[in-house]
């Protein structure tokens, strides 16, 4: 089975106009995009998703927050993606994230962070698992693997 990771633009990334730009800067690192959906999230998704993190303070607004507005869920594929995506999206908090990651580039606050990327491939495959179906999930060449890798 190929390295695989879940990536979710949120709320505040789709209405700023921000997924175009997240899936070319992904795809320029020369990661394969195998799975992709636009859809606003159930409250039983978001509860399961973010799961560890049920009894932090900021757990109900963060909630609202994912089911403001719809959000777009992905799936990327890559020798080592999980943690070559976290690089790419940068620190947790915008204000500490480097300039030239997602975070550094578009946030402020760490509420409005406009991107969630699995912290591992064990979280990712937990994520995956929850958002897609095995069917959902694509297998393609890109045409440049062989440059790549
Ligand atoms: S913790 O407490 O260290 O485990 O939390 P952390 O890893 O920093 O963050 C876990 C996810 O919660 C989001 N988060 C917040 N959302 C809204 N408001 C506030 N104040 C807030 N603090 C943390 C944070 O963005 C992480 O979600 P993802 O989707 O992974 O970015």
């Amino acid at each position: 089975m190929p390295d695989r990771t879940f990536v979710m633009v949120k709320p505040d990334g789709v209405q700023r106009g921000l997924v175009g730009e997240i899936v070319s800067r992904l795809e320029a690192k020369g990661l394969k995009l195998v799975a992709a959906r636009f859809e606003k999230l159930p409250e039983q998704r978001v509860t399961e998703h973010y799961k560890e993190h049920l009894s932090k303070p900021f757990f109900p607004s963060m909630k609202e927050y994912i089911m403001s507005g719809p959000v777009f869920l992905m799936v990327w594929e890559g020798r080592n993606v999980a943690a070559i995506v976290r690089k790419v999206v940068g620190s947790t908090n915008p204000q500490e994230a480097a300039p030239g990651t997602i975070r550094g580039d578009f946030g402020i606050d760490i509420g409005r962070n406009v991107i969630h990327a699995a912290d591992s491939p064990e979280s990712a495959a937990r994520e995956i698992g929850i958002h897609f179906k095995t069917t959902e999930v694509f297998d393609y060449k890109r045409i440049d693997e062989s440059v790549l890798y």
